[in-house]
């Protein structure tokens, strides 16, 4: 994933939940004032005089709250035509054999260092790339059947196409994304690493090295799974079609979005069951276990602020230096952050929802306050406030600015005529590009007046159009690379309870269990872009999520994009036997 990675939350068919009903008839009334009556004369007894309003709440709350209607659960989903097969594979992932040989695949893949640098230029120009070639001949080399049986087609010469035909070509293919480069490792770092960050070594518990997370995990996973099926013999009937970016880590421009163009011009539009990518996975959250498969990432847009005023010596100062302007406007900035709010129709609502109906631990006052603020939107308030104290939700939720780059001034002896800085942002999944354009463009214009500079904002005149200005005020996308919000994946959907069940099936097989409520499914969002940004048109139904494990809910302490990045062996085997699941479930999937 890209450095502002996500957490994920819960789904909805709460999008649509339907008013409260009105119990408007008489007789109604009449039950109701019973069972406020049943319910005081319950609380008085069971609770104690002390206890009565919180216990009253909770039973009144509960006589409307209905869980399942505000976040649906499905069971586990399994294999039936291939059930043998499946069982059979599961009993292997489950031996010490087969984690040796992920081990080596993983570790394998780690030791050919595919970094991918900022500002690359264009394949074939830019040397830098060359090193994925050495990367490709590692994949035709440890996962032959792949090569043998997959039709291989490279597209912008390091992307990767692979695609598994089914028999059956009305279905539509079911579609894997993962990236073959990694974030650099910073040289001065390097021997702060437990383990060397390109060994790949293995612990006996730990695989170590950058990638060994990020995403190596996840396409190493999809070949490792497809290669075990080749092993068994088993033939697609809906097909199924892997592809590999080559720049993720740097916007995907070079890698993503020549896959995207081949993708449409081969398979054409909405042509995909539906694509998974890497992103969410589960963890622990209060006292149960969350998968957050991300149904939706933020936009983003990098806003650069430019200020001009006449040079000069500096022993002859106006009391404003461009510099100081520019300081005033960020402190402005600063001083008036987006509200984030959260409504009912966003994915981080139906996450939280999620929370409140089946998630055991939850604070009880959180729980009451989610649960009536399905329709009072005084409660909702206060659940958002609650929920809010954690820095990470809220920036989940809003849109958020961060103040990341700033350049002035040459030589202390002379008046700087030019300052900027960049401003980051990351764009709500119920806002747009053009609503942070204009929150921006207006939040300025006071300080534009102020200190006398005409004013332009994303190519029009705000102000100073007519008079002579003291110097200039500049807002433009940074680098051009604003990106809308992703559109929202439906959740009440049949492709998103596949998914659903594919996890549940997953996490129990893997553990032994036989509960469906053992791993509750929530839908999230990422707060940073994947390759799914170029892949929108491809289908509707697009989650980022390869089932990693991520323990205590602390989503990057696996050094992801730092030092120390390493997965857990078996977390890894897990991942593999998520794509075996999912790839025979979807098979035999009809809608
Ligand atoms: C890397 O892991 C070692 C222990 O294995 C630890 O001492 C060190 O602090 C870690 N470094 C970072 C930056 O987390
Ligand atoms: C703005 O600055 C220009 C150039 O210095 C000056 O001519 C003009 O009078 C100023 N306008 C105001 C309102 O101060
Ligand atoms: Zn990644």
């Amino acid at each position: 994933m890209s450095p502002h990675k996500g957490d994920t939350l819960l789904p909805s068919t709460t999008a649509e939940v339907a008013p409260a009903k009105r119990s408007t008839s008489a007789g109604l009334r009449f039950v109701k004032g019973l069972l406020v009556g049943i319910a005081l004369w319950t609380c008085l007894h069971a609770a104690g005089v002390a206890r009565v309003p919180a216990c009253l709440s909770d039973a009144l709350v509960g006589e409307e709250y209905n869980a399942e209607a505000q976040c649906p659960q499905v069971s586990a989903v399994t294999p039936e035509k291939s059930s043998e097969l499946w069982s059979s594979l599961g009993e292997t992932l489950s031996t010490d054999a087969f984690k040796t040989r992920a081990v080596e695949w993983l570790g394998g893949a780690v030791r050919v260092p595919t970094q991918s640098f900022d500002k690359m230029g264009p394949v074939g120009e830019d040397p830098r790339w060359e090193v994925f070639g050495p990367f490709h001949d590692y994949l035709l080399k440890a996962f032959p059947l792949v090569h043998s049986t997959l039709e291989l087609t490279k597209v912008n010469t390091w992307g990767l196409v692979y695609v598994w035909k089914g028999s059956d070509a009305s279905l539509k293919p079911l579609l894997l994304a993962a990236h073959q480069d990694v974030v650099p490792v910073n040289p001065d770092t390097v021997d702060k690493w437990t383990h060397p960050p390109f060994s790949g070594y293995f612990d006996g518990e730990r695989i170590w090295g950058r990638g060994s997370s990020d995403d190596k995990s996840g396409l190493i996973a999809i070949m490792s799974t497809i290669e075990s099926l080749l092993e068994r013999n088993f033939q697609p009937t809906r097909g199924v079609v892997l592809t590999f970016g080559f720049d993720e880590e740097t916007s995907g421009l070079h890698g993503a979005a020549s896959l995207s163009e081949y993708l449409v011009k081969t398979f054409g539009e909405n042509a995909f069951l539906l694509l998974v990518d890497e992103g969410g996975g589960f963890a622990q959250e209060y006292d149960g276990v969350v998968a957050t498969p991300a149904v939706a990432e933020k936009g983003y847009i990098d806003v650069r602020v430019e200020v001009t005023s006449p040079g000069g010596h500096s022993s002859v100062p106006p009391s404003h230096t461009t510099i100081g302007i520019l300081s005033q406007l960020l402190v402005h900035y600063e001083a008036n952050p987006y509200e984030p709010i959260l409504s009912r129709d966003t994915p981080m609502y139906w996450k939280s929802q999620c929370l409140a109906a089946h998630v055991p631990g939850l604070p009880h006052k959180l729980r009451k306050a989610l649960k009536k603020g399905v329709k009072s939107d005084h409660a909702l308030k206060e659940a958002q406030k609650e929920l809010f104290k954690e820095r990470a939700f809220r920036a989940l939720v809003g849109t958020t600015q961060a103040i990341d780059l700033i350049n002035g001034g040459v030589k202390t002896n002379a008046l700087p005529e030019q300052a900027w800085a960049v401003v980051n942002h990351r764009i709500a999944t119920d806002s747009s590009v053009d609503a942070v354009k204009e929150h921006d463009t207006a939040l300025l214009k006071s300080l534009a007046q102020e200190f006398n500079l005409s004013y332009a904002a994303f190519g029009s005149q705000v102000t100073g159009e007519d008079a002579p200005a003291y110097g200039t005020l500049t807002l433009t996308d940074a680098w051009g690379t604003a990106l809308e919000p992703a559109p929202i994946s439906p959740i009440d959907a049949p492709e998103y309870a596949l998914l659903s069940g594919t996890i549940k099936a997953t996490y129990n097989a893997h553990r032994s269990l036989k509960k469906d409520d053992s791993i509750v499914v929530a839908p999230g969002i990422m707060s940073g872009n994947t390759d799914t940004r170029y892949y929108w048109a491809l289908t509707p139904h697009i989650y980022r999520y390869n089932h990693h494990n991520s323990g205590n809910g602390t989503a990057l302490s696996n050094g992801v994009h730092t030092i120390n990045e390493s997965i857990d062996a078996d977390a890894f085997v897990e991942m593999i036997r998520f794509f075996s699941t999912l790839i025979l479930n979807a098979d035999e999937f009809s809608a």
